[in-house]
Parts: structure tokens; sequence; C-alpha cells
């Protein structure tokens, strides 16, 4: 048989790289360009609140677990082969502290929201959900193929209007304690709006968790609310210094998750050794309400050098963002700091709205008074010489 003869066709269309290789360019042009660059000089940027990630209790809980013959992968995904006695116990460890009837493990906070979201809504639900809402809720959101209402940033009026102008069943979507501004979200008002309207609450503490609450749950608990939302999602990559997320609320949110969330069903479990690191990093938490106030009075102490230096700035819990407009301005002060021996990123759109590209610094539990000040008066000089 002779061999099938490979006929050059033309299209209309640029090749693959030829398009790749222009939006790369698009995205240059317009200071957006992203590249990987690992961790150099004083942290100043890493969501290592507590400084968990580097604590010798929670290595040492995952070393242990491996010497005793642990396995390394876990083979499967979790309703097949991945499960773990280890892992449902430390579920119920979560759910206990985070006074929940149940807890879930998923591997990412990014899979968590969008499991979460794209099934406990239904298509047709009407979702009401923060203009500053993190892109996992967003997705998740639009996997639900639900109606949505986008309300301006932290606004409670807007909310009622509109779970009043819409038909349910509704959902109230929201960060407890926003990730680029720090601000803190009114969590009562919308449980009081959820009741009086029969919303279902759903409550991403990403940046809350080891810092609010008497025992360092999150805003939900220090609140009291545990009651009144349908379901908290607390990721582990921030203050609890590990990787994955927990969502909690009732044994049948469970259930429902296990069934039907597919960023949980289709993909592989989670590396056996987190279990004991995730129980070590829970009681490091639990115990240490010193170690819980430092990185929120340390990022009191930056945004007042800052204000007494004439910049506005706001922000919350450990997070100081400061604002500066175009995406250029931000690369070239991140670049002035990151010379001065800094770890600083220049946060730039899509991330957060066009034209309040930032610094978004971060207060974790390793800096000094000095390092806060020093930080403080740097940043002020940089931003006068330019
Ligand atoms: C508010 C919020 N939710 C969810 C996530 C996703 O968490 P993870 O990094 O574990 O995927 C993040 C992380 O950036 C976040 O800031």
């Amino acid at each position: 048989m002779k061999p099938a003869r490979h006929i050059a066709m033309k299209y209309d269309w640029p090749a693959p790289e030829e398009r790749f290789a222009s939006r790369l360019q698009s995205l240059t042009k317009k200071s957006l360009y992203r590249r990987l660059q690992a961790p150099k000089g004083l942290d100043v940027s890493s969501n290592d609140y507590l400084g968990l990630a580097r604590d010798d209790r929670i290595s040492k809980a995952m070393v242990s677990s491996l010497t005793a013959g642990l396995d390394v992968g876990s083979t499967g995904s979790r309703l097949l082969t991945g499960e773990r006695r280890d892992l449902e116990a430390v579920e119920c460890r979560f759910a206990q502290w985070q006074q929940q009837e149940a807890a879930l493990y998923f591997a990412s906070g990014y899979q968590a929201n969008l499991g979460l979201m794209s099934s406990v809504i239904e298509a047709g639900d009407h979702v009401i959900s923060d203009a500053l809402n993190h892109a996992s809720l967003i997705d998740g959101i639009r996997l639900s193929k639900a109606r949505l209402s986008i309300i301006d940033h932290l606004d409670s009026h807007q909310m009622e209007q509109a779970l009043r102008s819409n038909e349910g069943p509704h959902w109230i979507v929201t960060e407890s304690l926003y990730s680029m501004d720090g601000d803190l979200a009114p969590i009562e008002s919308y449980a009081r709006l959820a009741k009086k309207y029969g919303a279902g609450l759903l409550v991403d503490e990403a940046h809350a968790t080891g810092l609010y609450g008497p025992q360092g749950q999150g805003r939900v608990a220090a609140l009291r609310l545990q009651k009144d939302v349908v379901a908290t999602v607390h990721t582990c990559g921030k203050a609890m210094g590990l990787a994955g997320a927990f969502v909690t609320g009732s044994k049948n949110l469970r259930s429902l998750l296990v069934n039907q969330a597919r960023s949980f069903i289709y993909s592989t479990g989670p590396l056996p050794v987190l279990a004991p690191a995730l129980e070590a990093s829970i009681e490091a938490i639990c115990n240490d309400p010193a170690r819980r106030q430092q990185p929120i009075q340390m990022a009191k102490r930056l945004r007042d050098r800052l204000i007494e230096g004439g910049l506005e700035v706001g922000g919350g819990g450990a997070i100081v963002p400061v604002i500066l407009g175009s995406s250029s301005r931000a690369m070239a002060i991140a670049e002035a700091l990151q010379h001065r021996g800094y770890d600083v990123r220049a946060i730039r759109p899509p991330t957060v709205p066009e034209g309040t590209a930032r610094l978004r610094l971060v207060t974790g539990g390793h800096l000094k008074h000095t390092d806060i000040d020093r930080l403080a008066s740097d940043i002020l000089d940089i931003l006068e010489s330019l």
C-alpha cells in the first residue's frame, strides 16, 4: 500500500504558535506579562500568616508518618483507592474545631470552591455575588448555570435589593476577609438577609482562618454564625501552612459533595502525609492565641506608618494593600522593593480591577517591629523618588 501523501493545507487563521506569540506580546505591551519567580528576600507578601509553612511541628508530623510506613501516594480518587482513615479523622477534627457537623477535604481551595458552588447551587437558582469575589467562586458559580446578580463590593443594601427583586431559590456568596483588599464582609447583615429571604449563605474563609475566632476558626465562628451558614471554605495553604481546603457544613452537605462535586470525585486523593500534618497545624493554631494576634497587630503598625507618611491604605487582617494605579507603576515599585531585599510582587488585573494594580503586603508572624518600620520607610522613599 502506498503511504498517504501529506498535503499542506492553507487556512485563513494563524498557526497556534503564532497566536501564542501575539497574545504574549500583547500582555507584555500592557505590563500584564507574568513570570514565575521563586521567593527571594524578606517575605512581606506570602500567605504564610502564622509561619506554619516553616514550622517544625508540622514537618515532624509529616516525616514521622512517612517513617511509620504511610504510603507516599494515595493511588486513586477518594471514592476508589484514595480514601484513608487518617483523612476522615482529620475531617472530623476540623468539623469539631469549626463547630459544624461535618467537613470534607479538597486538594485545593480552588477545587473546593468549584465543587461547592457547582454542586449545591442548582441550574436556574439565583446567586448574589460580591464584585470582588475570588476567581474560584466566580468559576464555580458559572459552572452551576445559576442566574447571577453581581453587587458592589460589601454593599448590603444592594444585596437586599437583589434578593427582593429576583425569584429564588437564592444564594449569597461572599469571602469573609477579602484577599486583595483585606477588608471585612458584613457577614452578620448577610446572615440576617439570608434568614429574611430564605437564602443559603456560602462563606469563603480563606484569609480569616487561623486569625479570627476564639480558637482561630475564622470570622463565622468569631461572630457565632455557624448555624446561619450553609457552608464555609477554609483553605489550608494560607495560615495553616499546608495545602488543600476543608468545606464545612451539615452531614448532608458533605454527602452531596462526595456524590456530586466533580472537582472532588474526578481527582486523585490527597497525599496521605497531609493528614497528620493538617492535624498538627490545627493544634498549633488552636493553642496559640498570641501567634494568631501578631500578624494583625503588625499589619496595623504598617498601615499606621504608611498613613503617617501620607498614603491612603485600608485593609484588615494581615493584609495591607497599597494601591498604585497602573500595572507598569506597580511593577516598577515592586521591582525597586525587590532590589532593597523584599519579596514583594505587583498584583495586576485581572486579579484586581483595572486601574487598581497594587502591592499586596502581608505581615506574617516572622516579621519584627524593625522590619515593619524599615518596609514602610522604604516604600515611602521609593514612591517619593519616582
Ligand atoms: C479567597 C480565596 N479563595 C480560594 C482560594 C484558592 O485556594 P487555593 O490556593 O488553595 O487553591 C484563594 C487563594 O488564592 C483565595 O484567596
